[in-house]
């Protein structure tokens, strides 16, 4: 598999219902030799227009606490569970999700990643457990299939809840801090 094949062939998606309500498939941005995944929720309707994710109101913020810790947006990967808009931005269905999640693992193949962050906590509860509890366990490290694994708040949740916003830049300083040590040892 190439990232060019994966890619048209999710452009092309009617694997799901959502493949007729879609505007544009979203599937995934930035660096394709990035150390650092963010795997967010599923787009949402700004980028269901673009065709790219974490451009509405949700990812400026994300943009904002990535420079707080001197990440470059463009030097991480930035991909969603689902490809494809849901209706009103309800949650991800679990046919949804089944018929979508392959997509998500062959980025990770092609990828390979050396820390995957998952943005909230329907992310984490599909990559990293059923019964993730993000109030309790953002930051916190988890191997999974020999990947370092860590889930924060979603950007959304913090605009809805700023005091949040604190817990987050601790656990992106974190996962900053962890990068530049896995970096280091080459
Ligand atoms: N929320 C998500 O989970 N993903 C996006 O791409 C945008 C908003």
């Amino acid at each position: 598999m190439t990232w060019e094949l994966l890619e048209s062939t999710c452009a092309a998606c009617q694997k799901c219902a959502l493949g007729a309500t879609r505007t544009k498939s979203v599937f995934g941005t930035g660096s394709r030799t990035a150390d650092l995944l963010f795997v967010g929720e599923a787009p949402g309707e700004q980028e269901d227009l673009t065709g790219t994710p974490f451009v509405g109101r949700a990812g400026q913020l994300l943009d904002k606490f990535l420079a707080a810790v001197d990440i470059p947006r463009k030097d991480v990967y930035i991909a969603n569970i689902l490809k494809c808009r849901p209706p009103q931005n309800r949650d991800p269905l679990p046919e949804e999700e089944a018929a979508c999640i392959d997509y998500l693992r062959e980025q990770v193949r092609l990828l390979k990643p050396r820390i995957i962050v998952c943005l909230g906590r329907i992310s984490a509860m599909k990559l990293i457990k059923p019964n993730f509890a993000i109030t309790k366990e953002h930051g916190q490290w988890f191997d999974k299939n020999g990947y370092l694994m860590t889930a924060v708040y979603h950007p959304a949740y913090l605009l809805r809840d700023p005091r949040k916003k604190e817990d987050m830049l601790e656990d992106m300083k974190r996962i900053a801090a962890k990068l530049a040590e896995l970096q280091g040892e080459g």
